[in-house]
């Protein structure tokens, strides 16, 4: 009963995905051949946008006949009589993927538009195919034009969109035009107050993606939580002659060649009943060979296949009671100082949690690139993925909701397949009011209707009943499957010796986590363990935290904050922050800091069983 109720929602999720989404989401382009964009692309800097709206403030996009200093035009002077105020080709150029910021030190700190284009020539492999232009993510508004025409417009720094363009490319001199905007608004997700730093641009790859006529445009395969004998999910075809495709589903290694029809909407269910599985794990981070076939389209995957579930205080992964031993993660890559993006950027981060000993990462506080989750799943990590409603979102408005939905709806149609995600985390210490937790669980409820397969949290807030008992007092205790929240007794609340007079008083049998504790240290400076910002202070920290926190029943992970130093506007004290969050394990150079030691030595001598 509980599988066929599973089903239900997973078809739920793909009609309503189908019905909401102009141009659906491709999966898995990472392991499509695919023409890369990315490289030198030429900018314009347009604080005033004066390239997108005219002196009357009207966009020219929304013009029968644009101004030739409508910049997505790219408009070149025919003769020497014609006035135009702009030119790409003789304007510098930005790398994409990469942010403004770190590349451009005119643009440090620079919030507003940049315009971005580029020139490219394309040949379809086969007159038939269909074509999509792909991002992996830009941060925060991307307007896109091709040839100059307006493709559509995308909000969210953090998940991908892409876009059909099938019919509109030219063997030679394309050129694709991007307005980003990186304004901080009331109204975004995030909205404007943030403790990291506000990167623009293209963060993320660019691609053209070529596929057949029909083509196997989203699928979900996943274990059954409630039976490792059978993987569930769905295929989607996309392109023409959706219905009545016949799609194979091939998983060599398991014996299983599955063949299903698509019905009208070019969906077909999935049931496919495996024996001795070999189940995913941090020890044993086995991916499945997964090819998908429908006509001339052969997509291949690498799946894990593991159940995650909850029972009482317990986290069961593969039905074995786990510690979630974490860290928390930001999406930087420290010695550049910007946004991390690239395979090598994910396996920097992601070795130094292993060597922590971590079998767990939070990625804060937004969706990470993809190469994140795909490596987890190779190195054995297991993922919190995370929506960036942090803090002071518009509760009460109907488009904020609309976008944080949308984009909790692409990291889960990208990372859906990705063993190593287990949790999706719907917020960050927001403040409770009867509009935030409606908010929060709209979410929920969609995020269930979306996935089935995994646990849900959010890091709810703390509360002090007095000097020496806190606890976690939040309506959507109730609606998560994992309680978590962020503490930070010993920096923000007293000192660290008010750790061990604390104790905790947590009523619900569910799994604890602590999302967040942490100290300030400037790698190098070191004094008397109450003397602030030194690595003595943020050892004893760690130290007498950790024997506070195992004495909570309930406690089944942490993810201490944070494995790196990062940059944020709200950290300018001279000498010892410098526009850093000092709270990292490990300094922006690399150098680890003596809580590093704490919390490894921690995790290699910590037994789940020493709980109970
Ligand atoms: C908060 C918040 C983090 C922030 C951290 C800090 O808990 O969740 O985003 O960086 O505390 O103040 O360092």
């Amino acid at each position: 009963m509980k599988r066929k109720l599973t089903l239900l929602v997973i078809l739920c999720f793909s009609i309503c995905r189908q019905l909401a989404a102009q141009d659906p989401l491709l999966v898995n382009v990472y392991n499509r051949d695919t023409k890369t964009l990315n490289g030198k692309w030429h900018y314009i800097v347009d604080p005033y946008e004066n390239g997108y709206y005219d002196y009357r403030q009207e966009p020219f996009d929304k013009q029968q006949n644009p101004s030739n200093n409508a910049y997505f035009r790219n408009y070149k002077p025919k003769d020497k009589t014609e006035l135009v105020e702009y030119d790409f080709d003789k304007s510098p150029t930005l790398l994409v993927p990469g942010d403004w910021n770190s590349q451009e030190e005119k643009l440090f700190y620079y919030e507003g538009t940049v315009w971005y284009k580029k020139s490219f020539d394309y040949e379809k492999a086969k007159p038939n195919n269909r074509v999509y232009l792909y991002f992996d993510a830009v941060n925060y508004q991307a307007d896109v034009y091709l040839n100059g025409e307006k493709l559509g417009t995308h909000k969210g720094g953090f998940t991908p969109f892409n876009f059909d363009v099938t019919g509109k490319l030219k063997p030679r001199d394309n050129f694709v035009v991007v307005k980003v905007d990186n304004k901080r608004k009331r109204e975004e997700v995030p909205t404007v107050n943030t403790d990291w730093w506000n990167y623009g641009g293209i963060t993320r790859e660019v691609r053209l993606v070529e596929v057949p006529a029909s083509f196997v445009q989203d699928y979900f395969l996943q274990l059954d939580p409630n039976n490792t004998n059978e993987l569930i999910g769905y295929v989607q075809v996309g392109g023409e002659q959706q219905a009545g495709q016949k799609v194979q589903v091939n998983i060599p290694a398991l014996k299983v060649k599955q063949e299903v029809v698509t019905d009208a909407r070019g969906y077909a269910p999935l049931e496919v009943k495996v024996r001795k599985v070999n189940l995913w794990s941090p020890e044993n981070p086995y991916l499945y060979d997964v090819n998908l076939r429908v006509n001339d389209d052969v997509l291949e995957d690498q799946i894990g296949f593991r159940s995650i579930r909850t029972e009482g205080a317990d986290i069961l992964l593969n039905n074995k009671p786990v510690f979630l031993k974490g860290i928390s993660i930001h999406e930087e890559n420290p010695q550049r100082g910007g946004r991390a993006y690239s395979e090598e950027d994910a396996r920097i981060l992601l070795n130094w949690a292993k060597e922590l000993g971590c079998n767990f990462v939070r990625l804060a506080h937004y969706p990470h690139n993809e190469h994140m989750a795909r490596m987890a799943d190779k190195m054995g990590l297991m993922v919190w993925e995370e929506n960036p409603v942090y803090w002071t979102i518009q509760w009460q408005n109907e488009d904020t909701y609309k976008t944080a939905e949308r984009q909790q709806a692409e990291v889960i149609t990208r990372d859906k397949n990705r063993a190593s995600v287990i949790i999706w985390s719907m917020a960050n210490e927001t403040p409770v009011t009867p509009e935030r937790t409606a908010f929060i669980r709209n979410l929920i409820a969609k995020t269930r209707s979306m996935d089935p397969t995994r646990l849900i949290s959010a890091a709810l807030e703390k509360h002090n009943i007095n000097a020496t008992t806190s606890t976690v007092d939040d309506p959507l205790i109730e609606d998560v499957d994992v309680l978590s929240f962020n503490q930070y007794i010993g920096w923000y609340d007293r000192l660290p010796d008010a750790l061990s007079k604390t104790s905790w008083e947590i009523k619900q049998n569910k799994p604890v986590i602590v999302s967040e504790f942490g100290a300030g240290a400037l790698q190098g400076l070191h004094g008397d363990k109450m003397e602030r910002w030194t690595e003595e202070y943020q050892e004893y920290l760690y130290e007498e935290t950790l024997a506070m926190l195992q004495k909570i029943p309930q406690l089944r992970g942490i993810t201490p904050w944070i494995l790196v130093d990062f940059r944020s506007p709200r950290r300018p004290l001279p000498n010892v922050q410098d526009g850093w969050n000092r709270k990292g394990l490990i300094s922006q150079t690399g150098d680890k800091k003596k809580a590093f030691y704490v919390l490894q030595d921690f995790y290699k001598n910590f037994k789940l069983k020493d709980k109970k």
